[in-house]
């Protein structure tokens, strides 16, 4: 991708938000981008999940120095995050990590979650068509998804939406009570 290129599909990510969309059940979200501003709503929105799902997290998303990390990367480029937002109260969160100078260039990786009490109800789905939209615009060829085999909703959800099982790599990931576990590699080619 030449750097007009790259420059053209970030402005066009930037001019998408904010926007209004309604769930199945006709609530309405907003969609936008996070930034610095939405630090202690994010932090909010972490202590809103279930304890033992903490425990799943790649990065420990209730501590402010790694949310602030995480906003360093959304600053340099390298992560774009997409929040559903119910008023002010954050219900979702889906991230598009990719990096465009190594040999993965071509790959964005998915992370994202949904406060337990906005679940089933299509937002994650809404917000992987908008890191998908966010992928297409970047240029990205292939998206990826991680999760450990015992995340079962996890894997239902992306199975749904069109991604395949790629790899399983055994006791790859450690969870926060110290367990090893066996980490599920999914993708889907755009
Ligand atoms: C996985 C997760 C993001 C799904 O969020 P959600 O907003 O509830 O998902 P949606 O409502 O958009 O669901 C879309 C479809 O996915 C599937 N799905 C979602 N949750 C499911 C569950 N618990 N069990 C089985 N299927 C499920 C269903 O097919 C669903 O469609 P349906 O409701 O019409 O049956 C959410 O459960 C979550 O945040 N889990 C913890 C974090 C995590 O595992 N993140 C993924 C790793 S990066």
């Amino acid at each position: 991708m030449s750097p007009e290129t790259a420059g053209d599909g970030a402005a066009a990510v930037q001019a998408r938000y904010p926007r209004t969309v309604a769930l199945a059940d006709g609530r309405k979200v907003t969609l936008r981008l996070m930034t610095r501003d939405d630090v202690e709503a994010v932090l909010a929105f972490a202590s809103s999940l279930d304890p033992d799902e903490l425990l799943y997290l790649r990065v420990n998303i209730t501590e402010p120095g790694v949310v602030e990390r995480w906003v360093h990367y959304i600053e340099t480029g390298r992560t774009e995050t997409v929040l559903a937002l119910d008023g002010d109260t954050v219900a979702g969160e889906a991230s598009l990590l990719h990096n465009q100078t190594s040999w993965t260039r071509h790959l964005g990786e998915i992370r994202l979650q949904v406060a337990p009490r906005y679940r089933r109800r299509g937002v994650a789905r809404l917000l992987v068509d908008e890191v998908e939209w966010i992928a297409r615009a970047l240029s990205l060829r292939m998206l990826t998804a991680r999760m450990t085999l015992d995340q079962t909703a996890a894997q239902s959800f992306f199975r749904r939406i069109g991604f395949q099982r790629e790899a399983v790599l055994w006791d790859y990931v450690m969870t926060a009570d110290g367990k090893m576990r066996n980490l599920l590699v999914a993708t889907k080619r755009l």
